[in-house]
């Protein structure tokens, strides 16, 4: 199993959680949106550490950085927020959104963080076999959607989109 197979998993596993938080959430009180708040955020933190530590320099070196915090960052600073409301309606109204934006960014992840990495990892393990070619292209072409379309998470690396040629 590769990493990206893993954190698919993960995501596949996630997703029944999200549903039947935001099920529960339309009636919930303020005590159990916060404790729907803290479930996610220690299953979605361990999920983001592993892709910051894994995933990230994989796709960092070829993404366009943008200033300002991480989808990761916002996720969580969302749920703590939720953790600070004092009011249900306040708690709601932010975990809601924290959800939305937690699909948003795994959509973003599996439609091309994922799909740029697995590609990477295809072209670099091909290099040398008669398939290089054919990997070769497909590697420029994702590169090229990554680049122009969007990125996974502003990085602390620094690297600018000159460093991708
Ligand atoms: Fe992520
Ligand atoms: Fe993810």
């Amino acid at each position: 199993m590769t990493i990206i197979e893993a954190l698919l998993g993960e995501h596949g596993a996630l997703y029944p959680l999200f549903d039947r938080i935001e099920a529960l959430a339309q009636k919930a009180e303020l005590p159990e949106l916060k404790l729907h708040a803290a479930l996610l955020e220690s299953t979605l933190i361990s999920h983001a550490d592993l892709e910051d530590a894994l995933l990230r320099p994989e796709i960092q070196p070829y993404v366009p950085l943008t200033p300002g915090p991480t989808d990761h960052e916002q996720i969580r600073a969302g749920l703590k927020r939720v953790g600070a409301a004092v009011s249900g309606d306040e708690a709601r109204r932010c975990l809601l959104g924290i959800l939305a934006q937690t699909r948003a960014h795994f959509w973003k992840e599996e439609s091309i963080a994922f799909v740029f990495a697995r590609r990477r990892c295809l072209w670099s393990c091909s290099r040398n076999s008669p398939r290089n070619r054919r990997a070769s292209g497909e590697y420029r072409l994702v590169e090229a959607a990554v680049c122009g379309a969007t990125r996974m998470d502003r990085s602390a690396g620094d690297r600018n989109e000159g460093d991708a040629q």
